[in-house]
């Protein structure tokens, strides 16, 4: 049993408590997402006491030595003083310069940041709405290309911030995101070395992020992109992507629809996982992206793994839903 004051008022933190957990149960309004250590919107700072190193997994080194912690991870155990990120530090605003529809439940959201913003493609930026909600989307866009940031959300039934971004946010309007997270993205000093990139849904964002990133950057390698979707009205960059091989060698894409028949020769009918490895049995010495549906993303690390290729070189993230 520990102790944390939060704004002045004291709170109880039992064993299998985390902080979050208790704050939440006390309907403290604190931004949170996946609970599960992956998103940083439920990011605290320690004001008095050390948090433990467990909820510190994955900051910045810089976030560390400042007390920053995860409270969805946090077990403290010692007393602490919490307070949240000053909002100007951990914040950065930004305008709506253009939604466009991609497919029946896809938009392109692009953002026009305050203040230059430092980025990979593929990590992902937390965007934040009213009420302490919070919610991560990919990184599209290529820093040395595309002057503003390009997110693409899917409408989830029901989904608070999905539905708010499809139906009220417009050009113009004025947003708060957080610094990008997350270390899926393109590292340059092997050019050589093949790429492949599988992903489901909206997972194709940071994918195609990562994909034109590296070669923007020089890559040599062949860059095999697959991309699944249920239906064939999912496919929603066929066409840019169909450019994209056209225009760079070493490039390839392949769609895969799993639900519905194809009539078409060169879209693949069946799961992508499924697909993508069975075009590519042997992954010693491939460099592997794997983004969008969690039960995809957790099967195919293990089968990419299980194939040969090295856990270093295995970048994933799964898009898990809010808890
Ligand atoms: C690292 C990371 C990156 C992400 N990048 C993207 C991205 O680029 N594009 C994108 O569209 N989304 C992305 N997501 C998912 C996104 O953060 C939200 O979870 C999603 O938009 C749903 O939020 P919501 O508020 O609309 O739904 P909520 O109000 O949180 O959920 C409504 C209901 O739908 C369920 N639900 C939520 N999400 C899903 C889901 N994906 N599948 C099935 N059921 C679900 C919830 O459990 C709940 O029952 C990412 C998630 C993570 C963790
Ligand atoms: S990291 Fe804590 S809610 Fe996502």
């Amino acid at each position: 049993m520990s102790k944390f004051t939060f704004n002045n008022i004291s709170y109880t933190c039992s064993e299998n408590e985390t902080v979050l957990d208790v704050l939440l149960a006390h309907e403290v309004a604190v931004p949170s997402s996946c609970r599960s250590g992956l998103c940083q919107t439920c990011m605290m700072q320690a004001v008095k006491g050390t948090p433990p190193g467990a909820a510190q997994k994955g900051l910045k080194d810089t976030l560390k030595a400042q007390n920053y912690f995860l409270a969805c991870c946090c077990h403290p155990d010692e007393d602490l003083e919490l307070a949240l990120p000053d909002t100007q530090t951990a914040r950065v605003r930004a305008t709506v310069s253009n939604i466009e529809k991609l497919s029946s439940d896809i938009v392109g959201v692009s953002l026009q940041c305050e203040q230059p913003l430092d980025y990979k493609s593929g990590q992902f930026i937390n965007l934040f709405g009213e009420n302490s909600l919070a919610r991560s989307y990919s990184l599209a866009s290529v820093p040395a290309k595309d002057q503003h940031l390009t997110l693409h959300v899917r409408k989830v039934p029901d989904g608070r911030m999905s539905s708010w971004i499809h139906h009220e946010l417009s050009s113009g309007d004025s947003v708060e995101i957080s610094l990008p997270v997350g270390d899926c993205f393109y590292t340059p000093g092997n050019a050589a070395q093949p790429l492949l990139l599988i992903g489901t849904g909206s997972g194709l964002a940071p994918l195609y992020g990562i994909a034109r990133d590296a070669i923007a950057q020089g890559h040599t390698g062949p860059i095999r992109l697959y991309h699944g979707s249920t239906n064939v009205d999912g496919l929603y960059l066929d066409k840019t992507l169909r450019q994209l091989t056209r225009q760079h060698e070493n490039f390839s894409y392949m769609p895969c629809v799993s639900d519905e028949p194809v009539e078409q020769q060169d879209i693949a009918s069946g799961h992508v996982l499924d697909v993508a490895l069975q075009e590519h049995a042997k992954l010693a010495g491939w460099r592997v992206f794997l983004c969008g549906n969690p039960n995809m993303v957790k099967a195919a690390k293990k089968k990419t793994f299980l194939m040969g290729a090295a856990m270093k070189d295995i970048h994933a993230d799964a898009f898990l839903p809010s808890a």
